[in-house]
């Protein structure tokens, strides 16, 4: 299958000259939600705004659908619901308004029914006829969903959606992202809080400098890159690593009150026997011991920091 979005090559030099996008491609699949994860800086919100048609590209190409976001505009931008990161929407103008004037904006005929079935799906009904300004930040949160859903986008882009939103609001969002998800929309988020990609992403790609340094299934990545950790508290600490222990990477840790043991996930359970094997045989004794798994952040800050 085509993919729906697909970016060659983008470029953008911004008008004082600073370069924000090196050379980008991705594609990205219909129905999958795609975590853009980067630092703040990293170019973001630039790649959203090309792709949405509000930012012209230096060079490079986009397509959505198939058609071409700078020659296509009206076209691919009635495919795509955007909900900014910046909060720009008129604080005095009722929910009602506020949804049914978007769909307008993008070219579709009134539809109060549609606006209805959207504002029910984000739990604004009983809403709909106070102003932005009468609602908490959730509230207006979801309206602004609301306001990119109104004209019935396949695409929805959802820049820094949760950035200083609270836990409690994070997960009601996140919700609100696998119930779209389930009717078919494909969503791109950006983030920097590795946290929400870990756990609501399909794939995950990573942005630092204007360049995309990765992009791969969630999964495979956690699987690629992902390393384990076994720790062994010592019941009385070590001065120095004994020789018979040399053969495995281990270290010590916390002033030689702990032994730690990396390892790669698969196919080392036979090794770990034969470390804790070797321990015994040195009259090593351990009172705890725990294992870790590397998280997503671990591998962001080590391919961040590599880039930098
Ligand atoms: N209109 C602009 N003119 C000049 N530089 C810009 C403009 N918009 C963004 N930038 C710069 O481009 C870089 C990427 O910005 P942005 O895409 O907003 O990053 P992110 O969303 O990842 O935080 C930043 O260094 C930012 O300062
Ligand atoms: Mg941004």
């Amino acid at each position: 299958m085509a993919p729906i979005v697909s970016i060659r090559n983008l470029t953008k030099v911004y008008g004082n000259g600073f370069q924000a996008l090196k050379g980008v491609d991705l594609e990205i699949e219909e129905g999958e939600i795609l975590a853009l994860l980067g630092p703040n800086g990293a170019g973001k919100t630039t790649l959203i705004s090309i792709v949405c048609g509000l930012v012209n590209p230096s060079g490079g190409q986009v397509l959505v659908g198939g058609n071409d976001v700078v020659k296509d505009f009206r076209k691919t931008r009635a495919m795509i619901g955007l909900v900014p990161q910046e909060l720009t929407t008129d604080q005095f103008e009722t929910v009602w308004n506020t949804v049914t004037f978007s769909r307008g904006v993008h070219g579709k005929k009134a539809d109060p029914a549609r606006i209805e079935a959207v504002l029910k799906d984000l739990s604004l009904w009983e809403k709909r006829n106070n102003t932005l300004r009468e609602l908490s930040g959730g509230m207006k949160r979801r309206v602004l969903i609301a306001k990119a859903l109104a004209h019935d986008p396949r695409i929805l882009f959802l820049d820094e959606p949760t950035a200083g939103v609270d836990v409690t609001l994070r997960r009601e969002m996140w919700q609100v992202v696998e119930k779209l998800r389930q009717d078919g929309v494909t969503i791109i988020l950006t983030t920097h809080y590795i946290e929400e990609a870990e756990e609501i992403a399909d794939r995950v790609g990573v942005i630092s400098g204007g360049e995309l340094l990765l992009v791969e299934a969630k999964a495979a990545l956690m699987k690629k890159l992902g390393r384990k950790e076994l720790r062994l508290e010592l019941t009385e600490p070590m001065t120095a690593l004994p020789e018979a222990l040399g053969a495995y990477n281990v270290s010590l840790a916390e002033n030689g009150g702990a032994l730690i043991y990396e390892y790669q996930g698969e196919g080392e359970q036979g090794r770990i026997a034969m470390l804790l094997g070797a321990l015994t045989a040195q009259g090593i004794e351990f009172r705890d011991l725990s294992t870790r798994q590397s998280s997503l952040e671990d591998i962001f800050v080590e391919l961040v920091e590599k880039k930098a």
